[in-house]
């Protein structure tokens, strides 16, 4: 018998475990020639802002040992551009669509979940709250609880879908972080984006990356998003997405039994774009060999 590999995140029902991660799936119809939509559980698209972003100079990529640095700068297409060109596509496939979001004022999340709202075929949100807060002099709204918990407050009063909030690892506690988020209303979290990291290059003097510093993704960030994912679930109610590193079945099972109840897969989508849905079935495959009815079962199922 095939396993049942559907999870539930709040109001969302997945057909598998497997979303693929904000800023390196496009808005869906880039990847659609390599990857059949409907064969993984959700996509996330790149981060939205109320206006077009260029993003930061480049060089803004660069490769390190086991992963990759990057400084994208939030580049994106901003809402309007996004309602008139990307959101017809979103309504040929039969796949939930995430819209990830950022503001640089506690009004501009507000307005972007208000928007966001208004679009069907968006089924949930996930507000990326690693930006500075331009109001109170820069400081990232996801390192300060009571920051982040204002921004949750605002955008779950202007949002009737799943609120996703998506956590930085670039904090002491992240336990407190992820409180603060589920006290003011998230129904879900999702954890980790990237890592605060740099890279120099010793001949020239210089940094590599135009913005000096950049985010560290892929597989040299795993185990610092499990113990993340792990410390979390223990702490706090609602569902848990985790992200950090995911190349194989293997890496996304394990999350699973760290409490996630799905995951997000970003950087090995750039060195194979078919991963998310090689990595379903992956799963599906382990689940089958080792008997295991659902993948449900084996949320939080680590004996530790
Ligand atoms: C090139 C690039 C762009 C990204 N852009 C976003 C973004 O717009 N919003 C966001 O919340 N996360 C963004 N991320 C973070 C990823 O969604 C993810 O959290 C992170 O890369 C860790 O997962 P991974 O190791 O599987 O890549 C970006 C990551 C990369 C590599």
């Amino acid at each position: 018998m095939k396993p049942d590999m559907s999870v539930k995140i709040a109001g969302i029902n997945l057909r598998n475990p497997v979303m693929t991660a904000s800023g390196t799936f496009g808005y869906g119809q880039e990847f659609a020639e390599y990857v059949n939509l409907e064969k993984i559980g959700a996509f996330v698209t790149k981060g939205l802002s109320l206006m077009p972003r260029a993003g930061n100079p480049t060089p803004r990529i660069v490769e390190t040992p086991g992963g990759m640095l990057n400084a994208i700068g939030l580049q994106n297409v901003g809402i309007d551009a996004f309602i008139e060109k990307k959101v017809p596509f979103l309504r040929t496939v039969d796949t939930p669509a995430i819209a990830n979001f950022f503001g640089y004022t506690i009004d501009e999340y507000a307005e972007l979940a208000r928007r966001l709202d208004a679009i069907p075929e968006i089924t949930g949100l996930e507000v990326n709250i690693s930006c500075p807060n331009v109001k109170q002099g820069g400081i990232v709204f996801g390192t300060d609880p009571a920051c982040a918990a204002a921004v949750v407050t605002a955008c779950r009063a202007a949002t009737s879908k799943t609120l996703i909030v998506k956590l930085s690892p670039n904090v002491t506690d992240v336990v407190a972080m992820a409180q603060a988020c589920a006290d003011a209303g998230a129904d879900a979290l999702s954890l980790i984006n990237t890592l605060t990291g740099m890279a120099i290059d010793l001949q020239k003097r210089k940094p590599v990356l135009a913005n000096i510093t950049g985010g560290l993704s892929g597989p040299a960030i795993k185990p610092v998003a499990l113990r993340m994912v792990w410390q979390v679930a223990k702490a706090v109610k609602v569902p848990i997405i985790g992200i950090g590193g995911i190349m194989n079945a293997t890496d996304a099972l394990e999350f699973i039994l760290a409490g996630a109840s799905a995951v997000q897969v970003g950087t090995a989508s750039f060195i194979n774009p078919n991963a998310a849905e090689e990595i379903a079935v992956g799963m599906e495959s382990w689940l089958t060999e080792n008997g295991v009815a659902s993948v449900s079962s084996l949320i939080g199922a680590l004996e530790a």
